[in-house]
């Protein structure tokens, strides 16, 4: 979806020595210069701000701290400048969201970020807390050719590529929690949320879902999450420009999908998993089917099972459920 204001940007910000002048801009977009005038005062009314030089043009000099859907569109490398960001100051959730959008056929992939919801969807059916507008709610929909069976590895394998990208090109110490937290010192940072409509032979559309809390302050999470939850900003004591982040985060999800349905992750999935497995070597304890299980984390299995090795050294597989890590000198 590339808007004449996200061409403009984008010029701006590839330009060498940062200035683009105005007639190679009307050029550009076969426009006239009053039209690109016009367009400049938009940008400006959105939170940019320009240096214009006789001669030599404009120049980006100021962009927007909160999230902004121009520069975020403007932002995303030529690979994927063409997957729409839906964007919503406030919306019931992403996730629900991204499905009506589906039901009326817009073409995949796509993502819809909300700068709040009203009506945060979790895990189990429990709510996400969406009202800081200082983090990232943001849904990215595919229509992925797979047989359902590759589902059971499809956020595992998100969790530990966002992971990976938050420790890598953040510098971020996260780990990923099975099946789908993100952990910062071991608190929740984030949440994922898949939803999918599978037919008997292959999967017609996912929904990947990522609640992170980037900017949140401590001080606005409900008095449930406060011993439990945090954001970067709180683990780190530095805030992120959340338009850069965003973008480099959709970059490398949208390239970790590609690996995903290629079938070339494999290899790094393994390594990336026992690289940030919060539980590995573990003693934790979770239910299946209402019974409680125990046992000592080892990983996870090619289906994606959470294997727990047992006092006998059996191992027992776990499919689905909240782990629960044992804390040294409790029962
Ligand atoms: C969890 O940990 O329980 C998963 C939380 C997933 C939250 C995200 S926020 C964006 C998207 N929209 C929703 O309603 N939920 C997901």
């Amino acid at each position: 979806m590339s808007s004449t204001e996200t061409t403009i940007l984008r010029e701006l910000l590839t330009a060498d020595d940062g200035f683009v002048s105005g007639s190679f801009l009307a050029e550009r977009l076969s426009v006239s210069r009053v039209s690109i005038w016009s367009h400049m005062e938009k940008l400006r009314a959105a939170g940019f701000d320009f240096e214009a030089r006789p001669r030599l043009g404009y120049r980006l000099k100021k962009t927007p701290t909160s999230l902004s859907p121009l520069f975020l569109q403007a932002l995303l490398p030529s690979k994927w400048e063409q997957v729409p960001v839906h964007f919503h100051e406030s919306i019931d959730s992403t996730n629900s969201e991204a499905e009506r959008l589906l039901a009326g056929n817009s073409p995949t992939p796509f993502a819809v970020i909300a700068r709040a919801q009203t009506r945060g969807r979790g895990r189990l059916g429990r709510q996400w807390f969406s009202a800081d507008s200082g983090n990232l709610y943001l849904s990215l929909v595919f229509q992925p050719r797979l047989p359902p069976r590759r589902m059971q590895t499809f956020t595992l394998w998100m969790g530990v590529t966002i992971c990976d990208f938050l420790n890598q090109n953040q510098n971020i110490p996260v780990q990923v929690k099975w099946p789908n937290d993100l952990l910062l010192d071991h608190k929740k940072l984030g949440g994922m949320l898949t939803e999918a409509r599978v037919d008997s032979d292959r999967i017609r559309d996912l929904v990947f879902g990522l609640g992170l809390n980037v900017n949140g302050q401590p001080g606005n999470l409900p008095p449930d999450l406060k011993d439990t939850a945090t954001s970067i900003a709180a683990g780190t004591g530095h805030p992120i420009g959340l338009n850069r982040f965003t973008a480099t985060l959709l970059t490398r999800i949208l390239d970790g999908y590609q690996d995903f349905t290629q079938d070339t992750h494999q290899e790094t999935f393994r390594r990336l998993w026992t690289q940030y497995d919060a539980l590995l070597g573990h003693p934790v304890t979770t239910l299946q089917g209402g019974t409680p299980i125990a046992g000592t984390a080892r990983g996870i299995d090619d289906e994606g099972y959470l294997l727990l090795e047992q006092p006998d050294h059996s191992f027992q597989r776990v499919s689905a459920g909240d782990v629960t890590l044992k804390k040294p000198g409790h029962a």
